[in-house]
């Protein structure tokens, strides 16, 4: 029996690289991800596994927050520790080089970008003891990024690859860096090994490809065929922060399994184990349970609170008329959001923030009957949860985006049943309304993936996001 514990999305981000002030509150509040407190939790989840009865630890990229080397040279800190109990292997990817040149610093009302970052091949020497070093053959990207292939054990391969840029503006590999990865995978099958590819993107869409489409390698569906043809057994990605495992089933009758870890600095702050044996492969997924930070003891519940304040700041901020604190909120999640837009719809704004936090299901399924002559929601599955605060269960279904549905809401329940009428409100108003853009096979596309979407999040398919057994073949 082998066990393997992995982490992902640690962004480490260096206290001193923030004095705490309002550019840097606001930043934080923006994020799903804690950033000052990331290096208290990374301590925390490193005692565990350098207590656990694992045999390895694997990160699957973005060690650091936004590529600051001072993040990097701490989180080395961290890494070598953790070495001295278990062997630790690394990649790196987007984050940990600021290829979307991020990296600041946060001063007052102001940030800086003059923070000193590292480049691909920097990080190839950096952590060259968690990586190539102890491999057995490495692949050099055009980047000066480091892929290698490493023996886990007599029986297990693992292949940890950089899939930054595939040299056609994407990332994944280039064709020569692919071969060199097939070549790997069918010796070590020849042999009857296990193979293990750690990289930071997504083969597979996972949740969606409307919501991970940005996250996905170039050529994801012919990379996923050969990858599985081959005889990958498991894919271990980052980057999307949505824990999710995918069964991935190639035209040959291979099955390969794609599992997309959690963020370990932002809910559900998760570490997941495989355990391979002869019979069987085991994945199990467990959660930062506390750390401390300032002397202070925090529990998971902090990291989820402050995942939902994502969302819960902008509505509580309003519901309270705190104005600027919540038009900053707004303009801080970015996407182009103009402050002085928002300003002009303030007040309504602030009433539908109140409106939000206060309402119960019972007087939302109300509203939208009303408005829809009696055909918006099951008025049966209304009645049954009523007095539900409404907000409650949103909270629930978007935390499952992260932390895949930690929280289920099983096939008739009457919180899967109003979600799902909710979901499919648009089309049916399109067709009742007669509304062409809502009508065009483009929006009867998009409707359908927002369906499965909503389907996925309240009641997961197999296999268990969570807990599962695989049987080997
Ligand atoms: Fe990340
Ligand atoms: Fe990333």
């Amino acid at each position: 029996m082998f066990k393997i514990a992995m982490v992902a999305d640690l962004h480490h981000f260096s206290e001193t690289l923030s004095d705490g002030g309002k550019v840097y509150h606001l930043r934080e509040s923006s994020d799903q991800k804690c950033l000052m407190e990331s290096g208290a939790i990374i301590d925390s989840a490193f005692e565990t596994l350098g207590n656990s009865d694992c045999d390895v630890v694997l990160i699957a990229g973005d060690l650091s927050n936004d590529g600051e080397k001072v993040s990097h040279e701490e989180m080395k800190v961290k890494i070598d520790k953790l070495s001295q109990k278990k062997p630790v292997y690394v990649v790196y990817a987007t984050h940990d080089w600021c290829c979307d040149g991020n990296a600041k610093r946060f001063e007052g009302d102001k940030y800086y970008n003059d923070v000193e970052t590292m480049t691909p091949p920097e990080l190839r020497e950096f952590y060259k003891d968690y990586g190539y070093a102890k491999a057995f053959d490495e692949y050099v990207n055009h980047l000066g990024a480091s892929s290698y292939a490493v023996k886990l054990s007599d029986k297990i391969l693992l292949l940890g690859l950089n899939d930054d840029q595939d040299g056609k503006g994407h990332s994944g590999y280039s064709d020569e860096h692919f071969e060199w990865i097939l070549k790997h995978v069918k010796e070590a099958k020849s042999k009857g090994e296990t193979v293990i590819v750690m990289e930071h993107h997504l083969v597979l869409p996972g949740l969606s490809m409307l919501i991970n489409k940005g996250m996905i390698i170039g050529e994801h569906e012919e990379r996923a065929e050969a990858l599985a043809e081959a005889g990958v057994d498991f894919v271990i990605v980052g980057h999307s922060h949505t824990l999710r495992t995918t069964e991935y089933t190639a035209k040959n009758g291979n099955k390969m399994y794609q599992v997309n870890l959690g963020a370990l600095c932002g809910h559900p702050a998760s570490i997941t184990t495989l355990t391979v044996d002869d019979k069987e492969y085991r994945l199990d997924v467990s959660y930062v349970e506390k750390f401390t930070y300032k002397g202070k003891e925090y529990t998971n519940e902090y990291i989820t609170e402050h995942t939902k304040g994502l969302l819960m700041g902008i509505l509580k901020s309003g519901a309270a008329d705190d104005k600027e604190e919540f038009l900053d909120r707004i303009v801080a999640i970015g996407g182009g959001i103009k402050r002085e837009n928002v300003e002009k719809h303030y007040k309504l704004l602030r009433k539908l923030c109140k409106f939000a936090l206060n309402v119960t299901v019972g007087k939302a399924g109300r509203i939208i009957n009303s408005l829809t002559f009696g055909k918006g929601v099951n008025k049966k599955a209304v009645k049954q949860i009523k007095d539900d605060n409404l907000m409650e269960h949103i909270m629930n279904i978007y935390l499952s985006v992260f932390d895949g549905s930690i929280t289920k809401y099983g096939a008739g329940s009457p919180v899967y049943t109003i979600a799902k009428d909710v979901v499919a409100l648009p089309e049916k108003i399109g067709k009742v309304l007669k509304i062409k853009a809502l009508q065009k096979e483009s929006m009867k596309k998009t409707f359908a993936q927002i369906d499965e979407i909503a389907e996925e999040l309240l009641n997961p398919s197999l296999p268990d996001n969570h807990h599962c057994v695989i049987e080997r073949h």
